[in-house]
């Protein structure tokens, strides 16, 4: 019988040290690595682009579903260097602006923007597996994933994280908004009908709040099954 391909799902809150995390076990194991979050970005960006506000209509709803569809993008690069391409543009640092993080979250709560996205997701990482990080990965997208894990931490430790990484990258940042940015958007993503946040059926709860980068990879390879 043909072996199933390994499939790790990694779901949690923003600033859990998710996409680290998942990057870091991906090279680890020489698996794919896809950032489900880039995509729901994507859409966001090219929403923001059409002029489109986190308040939507009707009508802008609409739109979103559309571009949602037509969305073209790539990923590229290993893991720890991937780069992100829309319409054959390299979008990979506008993906990250704090107006993209929001309207992420806004576009993501549209249940056509969400199956669109699912279907391709699984399209993507059902052939070759991968480590798959998002929100909703082991819960909708591979409830029967090779491992599930949902990684947390303490909200001040997610906030000061996500401060580091952002003034890491030369964004101007202030420590208090960017702590309620996140709330904001873990309220909005934990609470909206469709696919919430939340850990899945069977999903192992990583507390990476005091672990650093290593141990948090050495805890969630070692949570693999073994080979048969
Ligand atoms: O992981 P991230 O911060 O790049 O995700 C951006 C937004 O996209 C996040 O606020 C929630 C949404 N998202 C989602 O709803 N489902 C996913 N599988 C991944 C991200």
């Amino acid at each position: 019988m043909a072996q199933r391909p390994i499939l790790i799902a990694i779901d949690g809150p923003a600033g859990a040290g998710k996409s680290a995390t998942a990057r870091e076990v991906a090279v680890r194991l020489g698996l794919p690595y896809l950032d489900t979050g880039a995509m729901y970005r994507a859409v966001a960006l090219l929403a923001a682009r059409a002029g489109l506000g986190p308040e939507l209509d009707a009508a802008g709803r609409e739109a979103v579903v559309g571009l949602a569809r037509r969305l073209d993008v790539h990923f590229a690069g290993d893991p720890r260097n991937q780069r992100v391409a829309v319409g054959g543009e390299d979008v990979t640092g506008a993906l990250r602006a704090p107006e993209v993080s929001r309207m992420a979250s806004v576009v993501s709560a549209i249940p056509e923007v969400r199956r669109e996205m699912v279907r391709r997701q699984r399209e993507l990482a059902a052939r070759a597996g991968g480590v798959v990080e998002g929100r909703d990965i082991g819960t909708v997208v591979f409830p029967d994933a090779t491992l599930k894990v949902f990684l947390t931490a303490d909200p001040e430790v997610r906030a000061r994280r996500r401060f580091e990484e952002l003034t890491g990258h030369g964004v101007a940042a202030c420590r208090e908004s960017v702590a309620a940015e996140q709330r904001e958007r873990d309220l909005r993503d934990s609470t909206r009908p469709d696919s919430p946040l939340k850990p899945a059926q069977g999903a192992v709860i990583v507390d990476s709040s005091r672990l650093s980068l290593p141990q948090v990879v050495d805890a969630v390879v070692a949570l693999l099954p073994p080979t048969p």
